[in-house]
């Protein structure tokens, strides 16, 4: 006998996919409310996902053995955009051997080289601003991420493949940057290839530019032999498997496409939301320049990424504020008990980020930013994982955490920023993600000199 999902959401299955594309949070709160921690929604044509807030239960999921759960078959929505070899949608052997010859090039003493070209491209890109400029937090941190994964990942900074691809990618990106364009990306019946003048044929009109663009580069290496250069598209091409077998053109096409698409949004978003937070608060802002201060004048950028409170700053603000509602479905392989249910095989688990970071019990007062909280205890990995766990979390966890460090300190230390108005800021759907609508105005007053220089 099959057993039954827990507390299921009872509205029409068309109406909980509506409510989980245009407000996910609101929705996850009301269901929260009404069931505790862990529910049942059904998303039209999506089906059903069992929503668990619980740490004790997702610490279960966590310590499972990987192979109890498939992972890339419930991220299927994400193939028309990343290709059938890309990461997300690997399971098994495949999603381990893709795994180890990845992850290499986003740890290690490969981070300090990165470090140094995050505080260049920031340090550039912020020189443009003038004072008394207004601009748009989201766009200029999306200008920031877009270029780190241009020069740091792509290995391009200038020439013919650069200018192509840089508003390409922009563009690309930009497709789905509110709630009802995002759409697209859930409703299947609005994925038809008609052209450029139809959203999704444009979508894939430059997609199509994009891989001819990509498949260029990776064949001049091939050709020239210089995969010897210190990005991660060179280390990549060089890496090799148990067998010695290397990545294919269309596995190395696919991922580049997979790291743009998982890591330059996620980080562009949470250094906006960071400003807004720091900007809002006199005392987090005066905090933070004291710590970055202590360092002296040009300190190492790896010395900068140890500090704590800014640290905390950084961990606070992934926690108030996910880009993902939720980690990737665990979909069970196997009859399995969890929390006291029991769930058939095939039952999709869902782990939700958002519930958690609110819990009341873990983070009193959840909605106010405090970065003390991470100063006064730590979290378990079932209490916080802003970027996931188990064999799937982010492969670009370490990256991510270092630029979102970088940048806010770079900025900081040497600008002086204010918010452009007062008013409250929502979050608002963004593709597969949770952005601040608007993207948080900010204005220019000023440059800084430091307390060594003052
Ligand atoms: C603030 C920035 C970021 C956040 C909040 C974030 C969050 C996440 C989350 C929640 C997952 C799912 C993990 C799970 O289901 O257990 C994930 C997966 C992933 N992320 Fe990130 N991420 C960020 C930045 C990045 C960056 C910079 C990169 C690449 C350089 C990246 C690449 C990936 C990849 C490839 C996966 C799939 C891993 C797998 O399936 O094995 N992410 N990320």
């Amino acid at each position: 006998m099959l057993s039954q999902l827990p507390n299921c959401i009872t509205r029409p299955s068309w109406l909980q996919l509506i409510s989980w594309i245009a407000d996910p949070l609101k929705f996850q709160d009301y269901y929260r409310q009404k069931y505790g921690d862990i529910f049942t929604m059904r998303l039209s044509g999506l089906g059903a996902f069992v929503i668990i807030s619980d740490p004790q239960a997702i610490q279960e999921i966590f310590n499972q053995d990987p192979k109890q759960f498939d992972v890339g078959s419930g991220n299927t929505l994400a193939i028309p955009l990343l290709g059938q070899n890309s990461l997300l949608l690997m399971d098994g052997d495949r999603h381990r051997r893709e795994r180890k010859l990845l992850m290499p090039a986003f740890h290690g003493e490969r981070l300090q080289t990165y470090a140094k070209q995050i505080c260049k491209i920031t340090e550039h890109i912020a020189s443009e601003w003038q004072v008394g400029h207004h601009f748009v937090a989201r766009t200029a941190m999306q200008k920031i991420s877009l270029e780190v994964i241009l020069q740091v990942v792509f290995g391009l900074s200038g020439g013919k493949r650069y200018q192509q691809l840089q508003p390409l990618l922009a563009a690309w990106t930009n497709m789905t940057d509110s709630p009802s364009r995002s759409s697209m990306l859930f409703l299947r019946f609005l994925q038809q290839d008609w052209g450029a003048w139809t959203p999704w044929g444009q979508m894939k009109q430059r997609q199509r530019h994009i891989h001819d663009l990509l498949q260029a580069e990776i064949e001049e290496r091939r050709t020239n032999g210089d995969a010897g250069q210190a990005d991660v598209l060179s280390l990549i091409m060089a890496a090799r498997d148990e067998n010695g077998q290397a990545m294919t053109d269309e596995e190395l096409r696919d991922e580049l496409l997979t790291i743009l698409f998982a890591g330059h949004e996620t980080t562009a978003t949470i250094l906006a939301w960071a400003f807004y937070q720091i900007h809002q608060q006199t005392d987090v802002r005066e905090k933070l320049l004291h710590e970055l201060d202590s360092l002296g004048e040009n300190p190492n950028p790896m010395e900068i990424a140890h500090l704590s409170y800014l640290t905390a700053v950084c961990q606070e603000t992934l926690r108030l504020y996910p880009v993902l509602p939720s980690i990737f479905a665990r979909i069970t392989k196997s009859p399995m008990k969890i929390a006291g249910y029991r769930f058939d095989a095939e039952t999709v688990l869902l782990p939700s980020i958002y519930l958690v970071h609110s819990r009341e019990d873990l983070y009193p007062e959840p909605h106010q930013f405090r970065p003390e909280r991470f100063l006064e205890r730590q979290y378990s990995p079932s209490e916080y994982f802003p970027f996931g766990g188990g064999n799937r979390r982010c492969l670009g966890y370490a990256l991510a955490q270092l630029e979102i460090k970088l940048v806010l300190a770079t900025v900081v230390s040497k600008y002086q920023l204010a918010l452009a108005n007062d008013k409250p800021v929502k979050l608002e759907r963004r593709g597969f993600t949770l952005a601040p609508k608007g993207g948080i105005q900010l204005v220019m007053t000023g440059k800084r000199l430091s307390e060594v220089q003052a």
